[in-house]
């Protein structure tokens, strides 16, 4: 069975003695969750700092991003191996802020997701479309189009590997969170495309985690649905009772 994932994505928030203090939290009330994986997904520069924090705990570390090749002349990105090296088990890859903000291409985003894979990391793969994509009624192409892109050429091994959080971009720090029947549709949809191209077995076990303004209040509803195994969550993975509230919805 699919076991549920719920994983903070602290973005671009935080400095270094709140961050460990918030992984403190987090780590000394983790075993209340045993039916759980949490996990914890600070700025790159505060991943050594709460990968001690979280230390003998069961919360996982994860980092934002990555970059797809080894080591060498590429000022500013770090490897797969340097997130393993600082006890990194899950890596953020195609959040649709670094699509749409920074850039990121479905290529760019398959590349590092084999990196990764080939790393022993876990990639939270995140797709999901915009406002006016949705209002076009182009959902599940894009859907459609981000999996056939960003997972391109992935060995069912591999695929296995592979957690995929949906993301709607018109619910990622609006407070407008896609209703349950909304989001369970899109989980859906990525599982049958997982079936095609792969089979049945296979999509029952890959983790589709949802994301965009989850909150302890709406989190249960969320995590009902029978396609969604997790969350991904921005803000409110800031504040340890709002993360473990959203936590407790699954249990
Ligand atoms: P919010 O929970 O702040 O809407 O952010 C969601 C998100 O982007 C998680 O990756």
């Amino acid at each position: 069975m699919r076991r549920v994932l719920i994983a903070g994505n602290w973005k671009m928030n935080t400095t270094r003695v709140p961050a460990v203090a918030l992984a403190e939290g987090i780590a000394e009330k983790a075993n209340d969750f045993d039916s759980l994986d949490l996990a914890v997904c600070p700025p790159s520069c505060y991943l050594d700092a709460v990968g001690r924090a979280i230390a003998g705990s069961k919360v996982g570390l994860g980092a934002q991003n990555m970059y797809h090749e080894r080591e060498g002349a590429y000022t500013g990105e770090i490897s797969a191996a340097m997130l393993c090296d600082l006890g990194c088990r899950y890596v953020i890859l195609g959040h649709s802020e670094r699509r749409h903000i920074l850039g990121e291409t479905d290529g760019a985003i398959n590349q590092k997701v084999l990196a990764a894979l080939a790393a022993g990391l876990t990639p939270i793969v995140c797709v999901g479309e915009l406002l006016a994509e949705r209002e076009a009624g182009q959902t599940f192409a894009v859907i459609g189009r981000q999996f056939d892109g960003s997972l391109a050429g992935l060995s069912a091994e591999q695929m296995s590997n592979v957690v995929i959080a949906y993301e709607p971009v018109w619910a990622i720090g609006t407070g407008k969170v896609a209703t349950p029947q909304q989001a369970e549709e899109v989980h859906l949809a990525l599982r049958k495309l997982i079936e095609k191209r792969y089979n049945e077995g296979l999509a029952k076990g890959v983790r589709i985690q949802y994301g965009g303004s989850v909150k302890p209040e709406n989190a249960a509803e969320l995590l009902k649905q029978p396609d969604i195994d997790g969350a991904l969550v921005g803000g409110a993975s800031l504040k340890v009772d709002l993360f473990l509230g959203i936590a407790a919805g699954a249990l």
